[in-house]
């Protein structure tokens, strides 16, 4: 499709690089109607007339076929045009940057130690990658959803959820920069930016003092909690100027479930406040989350948007694995071998692991009868790295704690004294000498790692 140099200008100046949404083939989300509470006057800073959906200025009406990412390499078939919008950062491939000065490409050397260490850093899941692919379209739809509260001028929420890796943190940092360019693009005032990982929080209600610090900077006086604070902030028409929207995004929302969700259900409903100021986004590894806590909430009226992201497929991971090699400048794998990789599982890697780590030592573990195992379970969980002996009392304490919350009958003290001098004698621990059973000194006598790579078991326990 011809593109006019209008809408090419159109395109450069909403997103650095690539233009957001492709009104052919983009998936438009719709808010629930239910989810928010109805739309207010439009707020803008600058300029009188205001910017409409279908203005040519939004890149809602971008009609041009965007450009493919990774030379046209796709796995996500569904989201082809997705792909492209949020991806390539920088005019130049990865590759053709980091070796725009030098003459040729080197050669893959797997004995130079420099290129094995940059292989591995361009695989290590702590690295960003230039170009996040195959996930165009959960980007797409979250951005669509700020950008319709935007316009509106009112709250709303959304919830991201899927296993862990599956690019949901990297995929909201880049919507946001959109966003960003966005507003700036049509003119609206671009939204404050809070930043919350549950995982630093010390209590879960600690989440509504950030917002209210970040949505409120002055203080507010009374003795009401933060969140009181905030629902009545939300409630009054006449709102202090300072008070801007903002765009909460708040990570690892698994960390805020309590016994009665109360703070879940709390958060969320901040947005359904008549003048609440709040995109509420919130991210999830739990995938049954949602179905734990949304009935509730739809229930109250304020169910959010549901993104999932969903587990890459063979094809999603070779392109990935295929991308992120391509910042190295040489080929490090046979394609071949990198296709295998991506059909790795982990049953594959399971297998690999017992092959390569198998040793007398676990098998000895793994023959052992399961109260011995959960024994051997409860001495590494005891000492957890850090100590390196425990009391016999204490160890009988921990494996009784395991058994209750497993649901297995734990055995009586005799039974467990003479399971521990059965365990000795096989040289997996070392006991020492008390008058008294319970005071004796135990000792782990091999590695804590063969005991927890032997036992699926410890992983119910969360050793
Ligand atoms: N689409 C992708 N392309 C390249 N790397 C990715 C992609 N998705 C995930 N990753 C890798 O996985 C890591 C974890 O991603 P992250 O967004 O933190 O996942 P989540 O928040 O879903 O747990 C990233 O740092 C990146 O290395
Ligand atoms: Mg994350």
């Amino acid at each position: 499709m011809a593109k006019s140099p209008a809408k090419r200008r159109c395109r450069k100046a909403m997103v650095p690089e690539e233009p957001v949404v492709d009104a052919v083939n983009a998936e438009v989300v719709r808010v629930q109607p239910d989810a928010t509470p109805p739309s207010r006057k439009r707020r803008r800073d600058r300029g009188s007339t205001p910017v409409s959906p279908a203005s040519p200025r939004s890149p809602v009406k971008s009609a041009t076929p965007p450009r493919r990412a990774n030379g046209g390499a796709d796995a996500n078939g569904a989201s082809k045009m997705a792909n492209s919008v949020v991806t390539c950062c920088s005019p130049k491939s990865p590759r053709k940057r980091l070796f725009a000065n030098s003459p040729q490409m080197p050669k893959w050397n797997p004995e130079d130690p420099r290129q094995i260490k940059a292989a591995k850093e361009a695989f290590h899941v702590s690295t960003a990658p230039a170009t996040l692919l195959c996930r165009g379209e959960e980007q797409m739809r979250i951005l669509e959803f700020c950008k319709t509260c935007i316009e509106q001028d009112r709250a709303g929420s959304l919830y991201v959820c899927g296993c862990p890796g599956t690019g949901k943190t990297l995929s909201m940092g880049r919507v946001k920069e959109f966003l960003t360019a966005w507003t700036k693009d049509v003119d609206f005032q671009s939204p404050d930016v809070l930043n919350i990982n549950c995982t630093s929080l010390t209590v879960t209600s600690e989440i509504f003092s950030k917002i209210l610090e970040k949505c409120h900077s002055r203080k507010i006086n009374g003795a009401s909690s933060p969140l009181q604070k905030l629902q009545n902030l939300f409630s009054q028409k006449k709102q202090p100027s300072c008070i801007r929207t903002t765009l909460v995004i708040v990570d690892e929302m698994d960390y805020l479930i309590t016994k009665d969700r109360a703070v879940l259900h709390d958060l969320f409903m901040l947005t359904t406040y008549p003048f609440s100021k709040i995109i509420l986004m919130g991210i999830a590894n739990a995938i049954d989350l949602a179905d734990r806590f949304l009935p509730r909430l739809e229930s109250l009226n304020c169910k959010p948007m549901v993104v999932t992201f969903c587990a890459y497929t063979k094809d999603q991971i070779l392109t990935i694995l295929q991308q992120r090699l391509m910042v190295l400048g040489y080929d490090v794998f046979e394609p071949l071998a990198l296709e295998f990789c991506a059909r790795v599982n982990f049953d594959h890697m399971d297998a690999a692991l017992s092959k390569a780590f198998k040793s007398p030592v676990v098998d000895t573990i793994q023959a052992l009868p399961q109260h011995q195992q959960i024994i051997l379970c409860a001495l590494v969980k005891l000492l957890g790295g850090r100590k390196s002996s425990t009391t016999m009392g204490d160890l009988n304490k921990m494996y009784s704690d395991i058994c209750r919350s497993v649901q297995f009958p734990a055995a009586c003290t005799t039974e467990f004294s003479n399971m521990c001098k059965v365990l000795s004698d096989q040289g997996l621990l070392k006991l020492g000498q008390s008058r008294e059973e319970k005071l004796r000194r135990v000792v782990l006598a091999i590695n804590c790692t063969d005991v927890t790579f032997s036992l699926k078991f410890c992983d119910l326990i969360n050793i």
